[in-house]
């Protein structure tokens, strides 16, 4: 008799233990979640005060941004003496975008301007300006970034310098001695 009540106190005990569990459990994954939503809240916020969709999403620059391709990239090219450079695709997307992009990755390109290939960011994506953020924040830029809904479109590839390009294109004229481009940094010393 004591044998079994001992036994059903045991049982109780520990359907309690595995309740206080679960519970925390849930506790915890409801506060990351919520971690998670601030964060994305921050990067859209980041990303729209840097202007990210200017040239990422196209229309922006002709005054008339097409949210339906937001951040899907540009077809018109930026032209200057890298070539021809083409705003591109920053949606998870898989085949067109930054889906097989890890955080490491994006984290490094912001913060330097190198691409997972090795190649460095071509003119005027301004990573200069990126690699000012905080940790917290390329964090929730990243964060933000894999959040937005992927879209497929795939963006011309860079031309290099002196090739043919007939397509629309924002031609950067040869500048004059006072705008002439300074040596560019290998990475961005901390302002
Ligand atoms: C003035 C135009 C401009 C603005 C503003 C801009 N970008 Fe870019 N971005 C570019 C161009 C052009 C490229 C392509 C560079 C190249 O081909 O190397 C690029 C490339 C990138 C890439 C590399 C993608 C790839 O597939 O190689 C990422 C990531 C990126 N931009 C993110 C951003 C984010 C985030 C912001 C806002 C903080 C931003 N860009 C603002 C023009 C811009």
């Amino acid at each position: 008799m004591i044998r079994t009540r001992l036994l059903g106190a045991g049982l109780v005990l520990i359907a309690a233990v595995g309740a206080v569990v679960a519970f925390a459990a849930t506790t915890k994954s409801a506060a990351s979640a919520g971690e998670k939503a601030l964060a994305i809240a921050r990067g859209k916020y980041l990303a729209t005060i840097m202007g990210c969709g200017d040239c990422h999403t196209p229309g922006t620059l002709f005054g008339g941004p097409n949210m339906q391709h937001m951040f899907a990239g540009s077809e018109v090219g930026w032209k200057g003496p890298w070539g021809v450079s083409f705003a591109r695709n920053l949606t998870p997307d898989l085949d067109t975008g930054l889906g097989y992009w890890s955080e490491a990755e994006l984290i490094k390109f912001f913060k330097t301007g190198n691409k997972p290939d090795g190649k460095q960011a071509l003119p005027p994506m301004p990573w200069l300006t990126t690699a000012q953020l905080k940790d917290a924040d390329l964090h929730a830029l990243v964060a933000y970034l894999q959040s937005v809904p992927k879209i497929s479109h795939k963006v011309p590839e860079a031309v290099p310098p002196g090739a043919d390009y007939s397509g629309p294109a924002i031609a950067f004229p040869a500048p004059g001695a006072w705008d002439a481009p300074a040596a560019m940094p290998a990475a961005s010393p901390k302002q």
